[in-house]
C-alpha cells in the first residue's frame, strides 16, 4: 500500500482508473475502510445525520468536524483524507474560510477540505488553495442549500441549469480545486462535465461516467434504516447483522448461556475457601 496524495487524483483520471471514496466518521470504521484499500475517505458533514441524528447538515459545527476528523485521521494510513467545511464556516468571508480550513488541517490533520458551491465559492477556493490547502469542490445537490432548493432534489435537469453546472465546474477547476463532487445530477450531464474537466469528478447519484464514486458508509453497508436514496447500492446488510447479534446476546444473557467457562477467569480452591 501507498499513501494516496492530491497528485494521484489527476493521475488516476489520466489513466482511467476510478477513484473509490467513502465517508467515515470514527476511528474503527476508518481503519476498516483504509485497510480494505479505499483511495479516499471523506469526513462528510453528513455525520450530522448518520452520527448525531440531525434532520440535515445545517447544525454541524467546526467543533463537530474537528472531533470526528481527528478520530478518522488516527485510523487512516493510506487514504486521502478530505474533511467537509460545515455550514457557515466558509460563507461569511474569505478570511474566516481560510482560518477554518486551516483548523481542519492543523488541528485535525485533514489532507484537504471540501466546500459546497460554484461561482460564489471561486474566491474562497482560491484563498484556501493560496493557504496551501487542497480543496475539493461540490456541485449539484449541495445539501447545505436544502432550504434554498426547497428539498433534496435532482439538479441540472433543464438546459439553463445544466449549462450553469458545466460553467461552474470549469470555474471551480480554474479557481484551483483538486477534484469536484457531483451530487444528484443526470448521468449524461455528469459525463459531459467529466469530459470537460481535467480534475476528477467524484459522483454520488451522478452515474458511472464520473472519474470516481463516493457513498455514505452507513448507506452502502445497510446500517441506516431511516431513509435510502435511489442512488445508494447496499453492498451488505450490516444493520440486520447487528440486530441479530444483539438479539442473540440478550437471549444468551437471559438464559445464562453467556458468559461460558471460556470467557471467565479462574480462582484457586484454597483462595475461594478463605473467602467464606
Ligand atoms: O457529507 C457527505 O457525506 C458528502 C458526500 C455525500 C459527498 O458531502
Ligand atoms: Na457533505
Amino acid at each position: 500500500d501507498k499513501k494516496f496524495t492530491v497528485s494521484d487524483f489527476r493521475e488516476f483520471k489520466a489513466r482511467g482508473e476510478k477513484i473509490a471514496m467513502l465517508t467515515a466518521y470514527d476511528y474503527s470504521m476508518a481503519k476498516l475502510l483504509d485497510d480494505a484499500g479505499v483511495d479516499s475517505l471523506l469526513v462528510g458533514d453528513s455525520l450530522g445525520m448518520t452520527m448525531l441524528g440531525y434532520e440535515n447538515t445545517l447544525q454541524v459545527t467546526m467543533e463537530d468536524m474537528i472531533h470526528h476528523t481527528k478520530a478518522v485521521r488516527r485510523g487512516t494510513k493510506n487514504a486521502f483524507l478530505v474533511a467537509d467545511m460545515p455550514y457557515l464556516s466558509y460563507e461569511i468571508n474569505v478570511e474566516e474560510a481560510v482560518r477554518n480550513a486551516g483548523r481542519l488541517v492543523r488541528e485535525a490533520q485533514a489532507d484537504a477540505v471540501k466546500v459546497e458551491g460554484g461561482y460564489e465559492m471561486v474566491e474562497t477556493i482560491k484563498a484556501i488553495v493560496r493557504a496551501k490547502i487542497p480543496v475539493v469542490a461540490h456541485l449539484g445537490l449541495t445539501p447545505q442549500s436544502v432550504n434554498i432548493f426547497g428539498g433534496f432534489k435532482v439538479q441540472g435537469k433543464n438546459l439553463d441549469q445544466a449549462q450553469k453546472l458545466i460553467e461552474e465546474a470549469l470555474a471551480v477547476q480554474e479557481a484551483g480545486a483538486c477534484a469536484v463532487v457531483l451530487e444528484c445530477i443526470p448521468s449524461r450531464l455528469a459525463k459531459v462535465i467529466s469530459e470537460k474537466l481535467e480534475i476528477p469528478t467524484i459522483g454520488i447519484g451522478a452515474g458511472a461516467d464520473c472519474d470516481g464514486q463516493v457513498l455514505v458508509i452507513q448507506d452502502m453497508i445497510g446500517m441506516f434504516k431511516t431513509f435510502t436514496p435511489k442512488f445508494v447500492k447496499k453492498f451488505a446488510s450490516v444493520g440486520e447483522e447487528i440486530e441479530a447479534a444483539v438479539e442473540a446476546y440478550i437471549t444468551e444473557i437471559k438464559s445464562g448461556a453467556f458468559p461460558g467457562p471460556e470467557h471467565t477467569f479462574k480462582l484457586a480452591d484454597e483462595v475461594l475457601e478463605k473467602l467464606y
